[in-house]
């Protein structure tokens, strides 16, 4: 071989080396609606932090907090469409794709965060994320979780008659319109970054969250009652876009799965560890707090039931293991 193939025949083949090599490395990209502050975005930072490293640098993951890539919804199409590689959800938009991921959010499914995180950990739960690939094109990696929800409001409400009329912020999901339809409110959808001006300037008078965004965005300088129902369990979702899912290797969905995992588990950990240090600090603020159990939403909690009894079948199985879980 003369000098000019020589050369020719060693940059093809460092051409072929590299044309693999790049097929294989990957910048995935992740979406999330919450701002860099909260838990869950902290969670995929170290996340993609850890993908990194267990990849031998190999791959790397580009966190978007805040909405930046759009609102769920939006990034939902996009995973779908495969132009958006992974995302870290509120199971709110995967119910308003599959009913039965609605059954997550029946009221008093369960009691508080511990029992949340078991039916969360267990199988029953899991079996649902194998509904995802064949009904939305997503690939439901596992769950994390954000606090109880509560009710923060402007004016007091201390009976379930002081619901009436209110115009109630909601996360925009059809389980949690339908519950708050039922307790007579007017309920409102916003993303979680449009929340804290719309209690400031006056358009919503109440809202629905958790200990720690109340706490962490600190809406409770804008509303200073606090209603401590525990009425619905939060949960989250760390999926991969399908079409994203089937250009991987075995070994990178398994690092992958393992890794995400990993640190959507470790949000579940850490809201345990963290939610009740964030109910006694907002309990030692100068707020009025009142608080409500399942009796105060009989009605409202009947009339879901009888609606998503039906929409969701995966109710009942829940409803079961959650039963089973309360008592261990
Ligand atoms: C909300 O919409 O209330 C919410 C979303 C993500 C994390 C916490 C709260």
């Amino acid at each position: 071989m003369n000098n000019i193939n020589k050369i020719a025949s060693t940059t093809l083949a460092i051409g072929l080396a590299m044309a693999s090599w790049n097929a294989q490395a990957r910048d995935f990209r992740l979406g999330m609606i919450t701002p860099p502050s909260h838990l869950w975005t902290q969670a995929a930072e170290a996340f993609a932090e850890d993908l990194a490293e267990r990849s031998g640098g190999e791959h790397s993951v580009s966190v978007f907090p805040s909405q930046q890539l759009g609102n769920e919804a939006q990034m939902v199409q996009q995973m779908q469409a495969g132009s958006l590689d992974m995302a870290f959800l509120t199971i709110a938009e995967i119910s308003n794709r599959i009913d039965d991921f609605g059954a997550l959010y029946a009221p008093y499914l369960v009691d508080d965060v511990e029992h949340a995180a078991r039916l969360l950990r267990s199988d029953v739960a899991g079996e649902l994320l194998e509904l995802m690939p064949a009904e939305i094109g997503l690939v439901g990696v596992g769950y994390g979780m954000s606090g109880m929800r509560q009710i923060l409001s402007r004016g007091a409400i201390e009976a379930p008659e002081d619901l009436r009329g209110q115009r109630l912020r909601i996360t925009p999901f059809e389980p949690i319109r339908d519950f708050y339809l039922a307790a007579g409110t007017a309920p409102m959808p916003l993303p979680l970054p449009d929340v804290y001006d719309a209690l400031a300037n006056g358009q919503v008078d109440a809202i629905d969250m958790d200990f720690e965004a109340i706490e962490a965005l600190k809406f409770y300088d804008q509303a200073e009652h606090l209603l401590i129902s525990n009425h619905m369990m939060f949960p989250m979702v760390g999926v991969v876009s399908g079409r994203v899912w089937r250009e991987l290797s075995g070994e990178d969905r398994e690092l992958i799965i393992t890794t995400m995992n990993a640190h959507l588990d470790g949000v579940i950990d850490s809201v345990l560890e963290r939610e009740p240090a964030q109910e006694a600090a907002l309990r030692g603020l100068d707020i009025t707090i009142t608080e409500a159990d399942e009796r105060f939403f009989r009605e409202a909690i009947a009339q879901w039931e009888s609606t998503w009894r039906e929409r969701a079948p995966a109710l009942a199985t829940l409803r079961e293991a959650a039963a089973v879980l309360r008592v261990e």
